[in-house]
């Protein structure tokens, strides 16, 4: 996918005609199966219209190659964001961010971020997000984008007992 035209690539929220087609797309790159990823996105489309939640996604030629999501995390509410809770603040959080191989390094993580940040400029001037130190990727491409780090040692789903590579990050979004 050496010459990706980038008005080729669509970015828009998901509907939940895209929901299996995100659950396979998912259950490719993780080692969860269809029913587990499906239920992954359940919160994204439950919470969808109440502006708890919101996913966006990027398809080339009619097909998925990247998602995006994002929501509110609380104290008193069970959305949570990796299974944190009053450790963190409250505030919305970018929760999972995925791009085909094939059309890795081509801005589709930026473009998929700054929708969301966009999103969230309505009701924050903050964005959080929690990335584990082990995925130096993805650290790379959120301190790209202006993430900064505030707190280090939080228990990420990944990590193996007493593992902590969790991290919290915050991007302030204020137009
Ligand atoms: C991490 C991931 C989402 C990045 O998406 P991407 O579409 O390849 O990233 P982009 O092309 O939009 O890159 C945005 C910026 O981050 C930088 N970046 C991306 N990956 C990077 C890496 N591995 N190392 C250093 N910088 C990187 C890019 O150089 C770019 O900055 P630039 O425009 O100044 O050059 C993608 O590699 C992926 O899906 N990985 C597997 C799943 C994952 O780890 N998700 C994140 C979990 S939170």
């Amino acid at each position: 996918m050496e010459n990706l035209k980038q008005h080729e690539v669509i970015y828009k929220e998901a509907s939940i005609k895209d929901w299996d087609n995100l659950a396979k797309f998912r259950s490719r790159y993780s080692f969860e199966d269809f029913n587990k990823a499906k239920n992954t996105f359940e919160i994204d489309f439950l919470n969808s219209e109440n502006n708890k939640n919101k996913l966006f996604i990027a398809s080339h030629q009619d097909k998925l190659i990247g998602y995006g999501r994002v929501g509110l995390h609380t104290h008193s509410d069970s959305n949570e964001i990796y299974g944190q809770t009053s450790e963190v603040p409250e505030g919305y959080y970018t929760k999972g961010l995925l791009i085909d191989e094939a059309f890795r390094g081509k801005g589709i993580g930026r473009t998929l971020t700054i929708l969301r940040e966009n999103w969230v400029k309505d009701f924050d001037n903050k964005i959080y997000c929690i990335l584990s130190l082990k995925n130096n990727n993805s650290v790379q491409m959120h301190l790209k984008l202006g993430f900064k780090e505030i707190k280090k040692n939080l228990c990420y789903p990944s990590d193996k007992p007493n593992e902590m590579s969790g991290c919290l990050y915050i991007k302030e979004i204020a137009n």
